[in-house]
Order: structure tokens, then C-alpha cells, then sequence
């Protein structure tokens, strides 16, 4: 029941790709910008550590992984240095102490300690710059994942560009809060790669496919083997596909939204990063679910798990959307474009 596209002319493709462009030089933090996060980071270390001395504190998700905005939050990790791993009775009164002693910091606000959700963080509001930010407590695979997020933003520039308007799209149709019953930004980034390494030719690899020998080498991190490929130097003799794909990211895009709306079978198949090979919802007991995700490291976490049928039919129905819009060519070009940022 989808509408069918109009043939793409030059033009319109040319069009569909500045504002592609536009969307990603709008969003994109400048590198004073990720200074700032350091500083930050370095001044709650200080601050903590008068307190906890052991305490080392980490930047992650999209202020490390390279698709981050210049309003996303700071995801801080801290561990204790000489202290492997945190059970959780000692996971949630570390983190309730840490809400005591930040709540004296003068540079952060609303500080609000969260011990009810899987990972138990404190939450806060750096009053000079207005970014919001949590501290969770070793969160080591999403050290990871971000370190992995960071490798794939490296290979080609498209791939920054894809992921951020990935973002701004879920986010523009609502579609993008986890904490409001929709997804996470992380989970429309691993669609928005998972896209790339299924395109024909592909845009990037299977980094987690990339190794020497016969059998994966085993990193393992609770539990979960975290390998992947990462020297990214020595990538193209590793993968010859390598640059084999040269469609313009405006045409990447509304391949995308076409991947997702005509050509990928949810109730079959699982949106999967470490594989090349289709994996499917019935491999992985996960049938009941209509969108599925699965993480990169952690192979038992579905990132569409907490998603009810209503919120998937309303993502379905934003991507069919999505497809009509940027698909059609007086839509694409919108008088709208501007006003919808400023959204932001
Ligand atoms: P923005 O903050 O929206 O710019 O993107 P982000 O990538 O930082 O997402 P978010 O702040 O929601 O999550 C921070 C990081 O936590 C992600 O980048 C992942 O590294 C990690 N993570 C691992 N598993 C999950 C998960 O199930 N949900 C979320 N939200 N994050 C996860
Ligand atoms: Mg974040």
C-alpha cells in the first residue's frame, strides 16, 4: 500500500542532497564545542575524587562516538580505579552518594539519582552550558559500542552524515526518546549502519567480521566478546569493497527510508551490525517482537524490546512518511526545512 516513487531526476537528487548536507553542518558540535565536554568531564573528576579519590571518569556515547549534536547530553561512566566490576546493592548506594555530593557542586543542577532502570545513573544540568548529563557507574560495553560507533563514523563521511540525519529524523517525528516508550538514538544509529552494510555495493564493512585467521579473536567484557576490527589504516587491503560504493549521501538517505519501508522484512529479520548474513527473528527466539535490534556486543539485548505495537506502527508509519516526503520531489525541497530546525 505505498505510493510509488517518482523517477529521481539530477536535479532532484542534487537538491536532496544539500539538504542532507545542510542537516549535518547545522547539527554538527564543532571541536571547541567537544572541548568543552573534556573540560566539563575533567571539573566533575576533580570534584568527585575529593570524595571518592579512586574515582576516573569517561566520556561516552554521542559526545565520543562522532554523531553527536551540539545539545545531546554528556553520558559520563565512572569506575573505581583497582576495582574490577560493582555489584548492584554497592552499584546503587555508590550512585546515591554521588547524588549527595553533586548536589553541592555549584555548577550542576537538578541532580536527581535514577536506581530503578537497568543501569542506575544520576542524573544532572551543567548550569553554564545547559547540557544535560548522567553518570552511570561501569558501563564498560558502552565504552565499546562507542568506541565501535566511532570506528564506522571514521570510514567515510557519508557515514557521519547518514547517522546524523538518522537522528535528527527520529527525533523531528518524535520517534526518538527510549525513556518515552520509542527508541534510542544508539538503536537508529545501528539501522542507520546496519543500512550501510546491506547497500549494494556496501558503504562500510562488518568490522566485527574483519579478522586474521580462521577464528574470531575473543576480547571478552561481561561476559560478551567485544572484538572488531579497528585499525582502521590498514583497512583497505583488509576490505577491497572499500570505496566500491559512490552514491551521494542524499541518495543513501532516501535509500534508507526505501530500505526500511519496502524492502526489509521486520517480522523476519533482525537489524544486526556483526554479521553480514541475515539473522533472523526466529534465530533468535525473538518472534513475538516486531521491530528487532540487536546490540552489537550484548547479543541477548533487543533494543525494540520495550516497544508496545502502537509506538511500532507510529515509527512504521514515520518512516512511510519519510519515504513520501523525501521521495517526492516538490515535498523534498521544503520551504520547511528552516522552521522544522529551529525545532531544535
Ligand atoms: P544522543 O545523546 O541522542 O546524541 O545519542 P547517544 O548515542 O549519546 O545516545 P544515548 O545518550 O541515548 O546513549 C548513550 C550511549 O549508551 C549510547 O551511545 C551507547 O553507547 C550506550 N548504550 C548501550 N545500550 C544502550 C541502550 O540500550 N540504550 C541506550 N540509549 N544507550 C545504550
Ligand atoms: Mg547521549
Amino acid at each position: 500500500q505505498l505510493d510509488p516513487l517518482p523517477a529521481l531526476t539530477p536535479e532532484f537528487l542534487s537538491v536532496l542532497n544539500k539538504v542532507c548536507e545542510q542537516c549535518y553542518t547545522d547539527f554538527a558540535p564543532d571541536e571547541l564545542e567537544m572541548g568543552v565536554r573534556e573540560l566539563i568531564l575533567k571539573d566533575l573528576e576533580t570534584f568527585i575524587r575529593r570524595q571518592f579519590p579512586a574515582a576516573r571518569l569517561q566520556l561516552f556515547g554521542s559526545s565520543k562516538n562522532g554523531f553527536g549534536f551540539r545539545q545531546s547530553d554528556l553520558d559520563i561512566c565512572m569506575v573505581l580505579e583497582g576495582q574490577e566490576t560493582i555489584n548492584d546493592v554497592d552499584c546503587i548506594s555508590l550512585i546515591e552518594s554521588l547524588a549527595r555530593l553533586l548536589r553541592k557542586h555549584s555548577g550542576v543542577k537538578n541532580v536527581l539519582p535514577i536506581t530503578t532502570a537497568k543501569v542506575p545513573i544520576v542524573k544532572f544540568y551543567h548550569v553554564q552550558t545547559g547540557l544535560e548529563g548522567d553518570i552511570s557507574l561501569y558501563n564498560t560495553l558502552a565504552l565499546h559500542n562507542t568506541h565501535l560507533l566511532a570506528s564506522y563514523a571514521a570510514i567515510d563521511r557519508r557515514v557521519k552524515i547518514l547517522c546524523y540525519i538518522m537522528k535528527v529524523f527520529a527525533k523531528m517525528c518524535d520517534i526518538g526518546d527510549a525513556s518515552r516508550g520509542s527508541l534510542s538514538s544508539y538503536a537508529y544509529t545501528l539501522m542507520a549502519l546496519f543500512f550501510l552494510q546491506q547497500r549494494n555495493p556496501p558503504v562500510i564493512p562488518v568490522l566485527q567480521e574483519i579478522y586474521d585467521g580462521q577464528k574470531k579473536p575473543e576480547v571478552l567484557v561481561d561476559g560478551w566478546n567485544v572484538y572488531f576490527f579497528d585499525d582502521l589504516k590498514a583497512l583497505p587491503s583488509r576490505w577491497p569493497q572499500l570505496g566500491g560504493n559512490t552514491e551521494s549521501v542524499g541518495e543513501l538517505w532516501l535509500g534508507l527510508l526505501r530500505f526500511y519501508t519496502e524492502e526489509f522484512d521486520f517480522r523476519e529479520h533482525v537489524v544486526c551490525i556483526r554479521q553480514h548474513a541475515r539473522l533472523t527473528t526466529f534465530n533468535k527466539q525473538w518472534t513475538s517482537k516486531y521491530i528487532v535490534i540487536e546490540d552489537p556486543f550484548d547479543l541477548n539485548h533487543n533494543l525494540g524490546a520495550g516497544l508496545s505495537r502502537k509506538m511500532t506502527n507510529f515509527i512504521m508509519k514515520a518512516f512511510i512518511n519519510g519515504r513520501r516526503v523525501f521521495g517526492t520531489p516538490h515535498k523534498a525541497f521544503p520551504p520547511i526545512y528552516p522552521s522544522l530546525m529551529e525545532y531544535f
